[in-house]
């Protein structure tokens, strides 16, 4: 009793935590004079590197300028840059005009990456003449090229938003390896996923995983240990379509590190999934640690082997098991297979059968058998539905799928208020 009670408190805190933090995107929703940074802000996920931050200025670009700096660049090159204007101190007018004689030196989120040498990952600043305050790179002979123009927006002392009139560079900011011209086998080969290498070649994934390369795309790949752990099922044994659904179900069709996936919400969509939740993931994260769960087990991510502007991959230390194919124990009664579309049209992969229970969404001309009555097995994706026993065993769960599967913060206030009631 005592234990749920704190359960349910930490879950209390671990929401507020999580809701009161701010929210760059929906601040620049508001001036359209900013659209163009703040979409390259969600394609880069620099906006959920500014939201995990609590003290930040972020210094904007005006879609002139912003449009500038984003021509023929690399959305890498990109990121780059909208991290150098991503500052780690708060500067609000006043302060920036009370700045003492000289330059401040400030960190900025580039810094961050580990990629910044020397001080090239720091910002100065400086009161120029006429009362301007000059931006410029820490890099040796850099110009303050850019300056202050106006207040956008302030949160005291946690978020800053100002316009600047020009981008903040140094030589080779913008010159980041273009993700699609990596060697994905020979990545994961290195990082020690060898069995995984193998088996996107020989199963054809490998080019589903290719033509989303472009667009977005996050690799979940088991380690060799993982295909070697005694509850590990024997991916031979698959069918290949199944084993294509269980591939695609180690990827995500967009560009989502580690940063993102703290502040991923409910389930997310795998390569595999349908458009009626199926083969979905949940996010479970505590501080920098974060596990996937599939409804069957869950996996810690171990490893970032590349983080790279559209693609990100990432090892994890089990097989995801989707409940769709390992669910387990009462198999539903068969339903009507439909040949679904693989989502890539390059592949040349089979296309995946998915099994569908239930009511089927759109009747595929495929489906060979009549249309299924209604099923008692619940239609439910993974995460509220414990229908196999290995789910039971998940029931130990914590705070944060607790948190999860209640939902909204309004209904652990709630809880909460009954509890502190009753005491
Ligand atoms: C921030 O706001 C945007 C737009 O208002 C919204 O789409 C997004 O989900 C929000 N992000 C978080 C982490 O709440
Ligand atoms: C705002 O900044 C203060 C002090 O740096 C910090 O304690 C607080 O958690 C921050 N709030 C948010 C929402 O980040
Ligand atoms: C920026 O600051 C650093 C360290 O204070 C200094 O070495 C460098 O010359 C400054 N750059 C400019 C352009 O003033
Ligand atoms: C990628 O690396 C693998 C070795 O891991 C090699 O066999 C393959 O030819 C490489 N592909 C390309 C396109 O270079």
């Amino acid at each position: 009793m005592a234990s749920s009670l704190l359960l349910l408190f930490l879950t209390f805190f671990l929401l507020l935590a999580a809701t009161n933090g701010h929210n760059i995107t929906a601040i620049l929703d508001k001036y359209p004079d900013y659209s163009l940074y703040n979409s390259y802000l969600t394609q880069t996920k620099v906006c959920d590197e500014i939201n995990s931050r609590e003290t930040v200025t972020c210094l904007v670009l005006p879609n002139s300028a912003m449009a500038a700096l984003s021509s023929k660049q690399s959305l890498a090159g990109i990121k780059n840059a909208l991290r150098l204007l991503n500052l780690l101190d708060y500067f609000d007018p006043q302060k920036l005009h009370d700045l003492p004689r000289g330059t401040t030196l400030t960190t900025t989120l580039y810094q961050t990456t580990g990629n910044a040498a020397g001080n090239l990952g720091f910002v100065n600043i400086t009161n120029l003449r006429g009362g301007k305050v000059g931006f410029a790179s820490a890099a040796p002979g850099a110009k303050f090229d850019a300056s202050y123009t106006k207040s956008v927006k302030q949160i005291p002392y946690n978020l800053s938003v100002l316009e600047i009139s020009a981008p903040i560079i140094f030589p080779g900011l913008l010159d980041a390896p273009s993700a699609s011209s990596a060697n994905l086998t020979a990545l994961l080969e290195k990082a020690g996923c060898k069995t995984f290498a193998s088996l996107i070649v020989t199963s054809g994934v490998l080019k589903i995983y290719q033509s989303a390369m472009d667009k977005g795309l996050t690799l979940f790949a088991p380690n060799d240990e993982a295909f070697k752990a005694k509850d590990a099922p024997d991916v031979n044994s698959l069918s290949s379509a199944d084993l294509v659904t269980l591939l695609q179900y180690h990827a995500l069709p967009s560009y989502t590190p580690k940063d993102s996936l703290k502040t991923a919400k409910g389930t997310i969509s795998t390569m595999a999934s349908s458009a009626s939740g199926k083969y979905d993931l949940s996010v479970i994260s505590r501080g920098d640690d974060i596990s996937l769960d599939t409804g069957v087990d869950t996996s810690r991510i171990a490893s970032t082997v590349l983080d790279d502007t559209p693609v990100c991959v990432l090892t994890v230390d089990n097989l995801l098991l989707p409940s769709e194919l390992f669910g387990g124990a009462p198999a539903p009664a068969p339903g009507p297979i439909a040949l679904t579309p693989s989502p890539s049209p390059a592949a040349t992969a089979p296309a995946p059968a998915k099994k569908k229970k239930g009511k089927a969404k759109a009747p595929s001309p495929a489906a060979l058998s009549p249309p299924a009555p209604p099923m008692s097995a619940p239609e439910s994706s993974p995460s509220d539905a414990p229908v196999s026993e290995a789910d039971k065993a998940d029931e130990k769960i914590s705070a944060a799928v607790v948190a999860r599967s209640v939902g909204t913060l309004g209904t652990v206030v709630l809880a909460s208020w009954a509890i502190a009631s009753i005491l």
